[in-house]
């Protein structure tokens, strides 16, 4: 049986929702491996438009196993609004549907105010973040210090958790300017949050395995992009995670051995929120309109998405680095009606051409973007379902994007509505 990963081949933000909402329909367990509630993931079924940020999209379908593995760093506070607001809904969140990793680390509210302290007070620290809490609580998950979803149930382990938490973070605190953390509030709201999260805890890496073996399909929905992996990313402008495929196994327990098929979500064009390097960027009148185009808006932030051609260094890059075997290419429609279109190559730096993105900082900085011009197509492209429907110059540019990046066309989505998509590899198939 295929078990499929998903993962974001940009900087996020690729259109991963609506294909992960359409692989989900096909999988019997879907299960998050990294990141928190700073994704957005936006799905429209049946006219509903439903936005998830923690919980995987298959819980907003009945019959399926939604599974948040221990890559997850989890909000507790959020979970329970997430839930609240998807049953307000009509979606049935249940301990059979949900299943939390009893080893996933807690986001506090002290991460997030640590979070957002930093970003503000220092312009030398800032990276842009989402403002979750997402960096400190990984930072206290590999410094030893998390309190885990297991945590909750036991009062003595959770004061002794909680104390050890402390230590470090009054003595940052203290350096920041800020109060120290009232103790006694946060255990008593970890206290009060504690049943509604144990309900749904769970030894996923068990049930997952189990799962495997019983033939079931699992789909590992991905947050965020490659480039915005920890070690693999366009470092520090990172988020705090491994995003890669390869976290799929880590972040949930089943082997490496049991992911059949890597698809990577890619745009057809790029864009990224946030500080860092982005050598394709176009700041002028064409990255506008590919933005209002593409409504880039953050879907957490609201923040607005800065846009460029589509750079195949990158996702050849990103393709390699988490093993992609096809592409999803989302959001072709948003370049009809340029009369030409550019396609980021190499990259020039020093005199000299490079296929990649250099790893030290200011070799990023100083690259300069080689192009290749494609002619556009005048007409739309919106909505199409089979490759007859496509115009000659959009079939010419898809094809040349799998040329540079090396991979092939799995999927291509031709607007936000599920049937607008034309399948050429089924990634489930066995
Ligand atoms: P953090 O994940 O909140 O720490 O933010 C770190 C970086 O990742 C910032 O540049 C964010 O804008 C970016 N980021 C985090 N989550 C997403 C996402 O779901 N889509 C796109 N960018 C994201």
């Amino acid at each position: 049986m295929a078990n499929v990963v998903v993962v974001g081949a940009q900087w996020g933000d690729e259109g991963k929702g609506k294909i992960v909402d359409w692989l989900s329909e096909r999988a019997d367990v879907i299960a998050r491996f990294q990141g928190g509630h700073n994704a957005g993931h936006t799905l429209v079924i049946d006219g509903t438009v439903f936005k998830l940020s923690l919980l995987p999209s298959g819980i907003v379908r009945p019959g399926k196993l939604s599974v948040i593995g221990n890559g997850v760093v989890l909000d507790p506070w959020h979970l329970v609004s997430e839930i609240e607001k998807l049953r307000g809904q009509g979606v049935e969140i249940t301990p059979e549907t949900l299943m939390i990793a009893e080893n996933a680390p807690l986001i506090l509210p002290i991460h997030g105010e640590l979070d957002r302290a930093r970003e503000s007070a220092n312009s030398i620290a800032k990276i842009g973040t989402t403002g979750r809490g997402i960096g400190p609580a990984y930072e206290d998950k590999v410094g030893r210090r998390s309190i885990r979803v297991a945590d909750l149930a036991d009062d003595a382990t959770l004061e002794l958790r909680v104390d050890r938490a402390l230590v470090h973070h009054d003595a940052l605190r203290k350096g920041l300017g800020l109060e120290p953390v009232d103790r006694d509030r946060l255990l008593a709201d970890l206290r009060a949050i504690a049943p509604a999260v144990l309900d749904y805890a769970a030894p996923v890496w068990k049930v997952l395995n189990e799962a495997r073996r019983g033939g079931k399909r699992i789909l590992f929905e991905g947050a965020q992009g490659a480039l915005l992996d920890i070690d693999f990313g366009t470092y520090p402008y990172v988020t705090s995670s491994n995003v890669i495929a390869g976290q799929a196994a880590t972040g949930t327990g089943i082997g490496p051995g049991s992911i059949d098929f890597v698809l990577g979500i890619v745009k057809a064009y790029t864009t990224r929120v946030g500080e860092g390097p982005f050598p394709a960027e176009l700041t002028d009148e064409i990255g506008q309109r590919l933005g209002e185009r593409g409504h880039e808006f953050g879907t957490v932030t609201g923040r607005k998405r800065r846009c460029g051609w589509f750079d195949a260094v990158l996702v050849r890059q990103t393709c390699a680095t988490s093993g992609v075997n096809g592409i999803a290419l989302t959001k072709l429609d948003v370049l009809d009606g340029f009369e030409t279109l550019k396609i980021c190559t190499g990259y020039e730096l020093d005199g000299e051409m490079l296929d990649h993105l250099p790893t030290a900082a200011d070799r990023q900085a100083r690259c300069t973007p080689v192009y290749e011009e494609m002619p556009g197509w005048s007409e739309s492209t919106e909505g199409a379902r089979s490759w007859a429907d496509l115009p000659a110059n959009a079939i010419k540019y898809v094809r040349r994007v799998e040329e540079l990046i090396g991979c092939p066309v799995a999927l291509l989505s031709t607007s936000p509505e599920r049937d607008d998509t034309i399948l050429v590899t089924d990634p489930f198939a066995d």
